[in-house]
């Protein structure tokens, strides 16, 4: 029986406001990995701008791709599927990659795969180890927070997911109220571990079972706590501000996701997303997970937790596998759904 050649995969991705390139190897190893990050052209307007995104993708594009060619010493004849984010995301940001992707594929001949963001960051995990099924994913980005329950390989069933603010978005926004610099959610982590949870805050458990999310009520019950204490001429101290925050926030993300691991018997638990990269919310999983030892609990290295295309190519591998193929059609699709590979 001959062996089967190795797969390299080169991932693209431009949704949000980074532009990343990677050749990933049989799905599972990087190669090399290019990530130019825009956050600073977007520091001073508190949030990503969509005009000033695809601007700088545009610039970026090719020169990260360049890169990430050179670093992984390869030619185009050597790559033998191209994956890109095709959605969610904001629609000219997403052009720009698929554009890309396009015109390579065509030009040397290259099948074209269109991945979804959120499978993307699912595996990055797979990068980490193979991932074992039924899996658990504990999504939490800027624009989403889901548990994705997958039986095997390319199967993605959504059984909770936000029913207004992502973590992401509402970690971005509690942090602009406390005049701190965007993304947000570093800040507050570090200060988070400075402070004591001594502030009140709620927690959105929803109805009994449910494994959906809600943040708004804590993002507002902070706003109006800070704005409370300024009527009253009070001051509130940051820290345990952001220690009681990212306290409501983790107790939730982490119980409902110890509870539908139990309840769907799962094998491995993956973190996913930029959320990801909280140092509280990953102690917290690791210590949950102590009182279910026959669950694996795996979480990427904060490289792989925020945007960035080996995902994608992790993510695009197994697709390509299942014969997933992208067309000369190709658009960027804001609002695309998670679907299973079928
Ligand atoms: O996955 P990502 O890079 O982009 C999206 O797909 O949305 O996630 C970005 C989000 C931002 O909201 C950022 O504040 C948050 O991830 N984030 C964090 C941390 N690092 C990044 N949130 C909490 N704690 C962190 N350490
Ligand atoms: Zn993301």
């Amino acid at each position: 029986m001959s062996e089967q050649k190795d797969r390299f995969v080169l991932g693209i991705e431009t949704s949000c406001d980074e532009t990343a390139a990677s050749i990933v190897k049989n799905g599972e190893e990087i190669v090399a990995n290019v990530v130019a990050s825009q956050i600073e052209s977007h520091k001073r307007f508190g949030g990503v701008v969509p005009e000033i995104a695809s601007r700088n993708h545009v610039e970026q594009v090719t020169i990260v791709l360049e890169e990430v060619m050179a670093q992984a010493n390869m030619s185009f004849k050597d790559v033998n599927a191209i994956a890109v984010t095709e959605g969610p995301g904001l629609v000219g940001a997403l052009l720009i990659g698929v554009n890309a992707a396009k015109a390579l594929s065509f030009a040397h001949q290259i099948p074209l795969v269109g991945v979804h963001h959120i499978a993307g960051h699912i595996y990055a995990n797979q990068l980490v180890g193979k991932l074992l099924f039924p899996c658990l994913a504990l999504v939490a980005s800027g624009g989403h927070t889901e548990l994705v329950l997958m039986k095997e390989h390319g199967s993605f069933e959504v059984i909770g997911e936000t029913l207004d603010d992502a973590a992401g978005e509402a970690y971005d926004k509690v942090a602009r109220t406390m005049g701190l610099p965007y993304p947000g959610g570093p800040h507050i982590d570090r200060l988070a571990h400075e402070g004591e949870p001594t502030i009140k805050l709620p927690r959105a458990w929803l109805e009994e079972g449910s494994y959906h999310f809600s943040f708004s009520g804590l993002k507002s019950a902070v706003i109006n706590t800070l704005h409370n204490a300024s009527q009253k001429g009070e001051t509130i101290a940051p820290e345990d501000l952001a220690a009681s925050f990212q306290e409501s926030v983790i107790e939730v993300l982490v119980g409902k996701t110890l509870k539908a691991a139990e309840a769907y018997g799962v094998k491995q638990v993956v973190l996913a997303g930029g959320v990801a990269a909280n140092k509280g919310l990953r102690e917290a999983l690791t210590s949950a997970f102590v009182k279910l030892p026959e669950v694996n609990v795996t979480i990427p290295p904060l490289s792989l937790c925020t945007d960035n295309a080996a995902m994608i190519a992790a993510a695009g591998t197994i697709a390509f596998e299942k014969g997933i193929r992208g067309d000369m059609a190709m658009n960027g699709q804001p609002g695309l759904p998670l679907a299973s590979y079928e």
